[in-house]
């Protein structure tokens, strides 16, 4: 789906991502874990082509991004970050949102992603008065509702109750068994990642030290930083 080359970004003097050579495969749910300030969030923004790298290539689905990504291309990502801003509107006018901007008729899609997210009974309510975890299954249905071809989460999770926290993570698993999505993962949880993702990826510092399938990320991992994160060892 994505084929990263020599990225860098920088700000003001200093870099803050430096990867030479990252791949994000079509259908691939990718976990990326690390510390915070390790730019996983700037790594995203980039995936989103939020901003354009200071230097290096990404090419999305064969097409070589230079600059500014086309507006078809960009309408095919979308991000879900750790809070989410939603309008001061019903939970449905939240999720319908998105495809009025794209000129796309609600009709059942609305339903059906609200059944989907469990927020059917809620409908009507106001979506600044619901629970955080809520919240969280707004926004990700607001996400999906324009079915993107890659979805990136920005800890999704982070801070909510368990149950939501199993919701979430069955959403996320559905949606990329089912429609095939691509995606990528931001997380501090490694159990999170170990539940959900196909590959894992470590960034520290800027630098991605090993991107590996789940299983040897966890099990056998090439380089000592993987093994000491993943038994919790590294101070952060
Ligand atoms: N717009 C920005 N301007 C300057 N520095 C930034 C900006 N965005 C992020 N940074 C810095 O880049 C580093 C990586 O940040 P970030 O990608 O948010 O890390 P993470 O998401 O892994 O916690 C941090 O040191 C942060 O302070
Ligand atoms: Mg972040």
């Amino acid at each position: 789906m994505y084929q990263l080359e020599s990225l860098r970004q920088t700000y003001g003097n200093r870099a803050v991502l430096d990867i030479p050579t990252m791949q994000v495969r079509e259908s691939e749910i990718l976990a990326l874990v690390g510390p915070s300030g390790a730019g996983k969030s700037t790594l995203l923004r980039l995936l989103n082509f939020l901003e354009t790298p200071t230097s290096g290539m990404i090419r999305f689905a064969g097409q070589t991004i230079n600059g500014a990504a086309p507006l078809a291309v960009r309408r095919q990502v979308t991000t879900v970050f750790q809070r989410p801003v939603l309008r001061r509107a019903s939970v449905r006018a939240n999720i319908a949102y998105g495809l009025g901007l794209r000129g796309l008729p609600a009709d059942g899609r609305v339903d059906a992603m609200l059944e989907e997210v469990g927020l059917t009974g809620l409908a009507k309510q106001g979506a600044h008065t619901l629970s955080g975890g809520e919240m969280q299954r707004v926004a990700l249905a607001r996400a999906l509702v324009i079915e993107p071809r890659v979805l990136l989460l920005d800890e999704p999770t982070a801070n909510l109750d368990p149950y939501n926290v199993g919701l979430i993570e069955e959403i996320i698993r559905r949606q990329n068994q089912e429609r095939g999505t691509t995606i990528v993962i931001v997380t501090h949880n490694v159990f999170q990642a170990k539940r959900l993702a196909h590959r894992v990826g470590l960034l520290l510092a800027g630098n991605l030290i090993e991107l590996a399938d789940t299983a040897t990320f966890f099990n056998t991992p090439a380089d000592a930083r993987t093994a000491a994160f993943v038994r919790g060892e590294m101070v952060y």
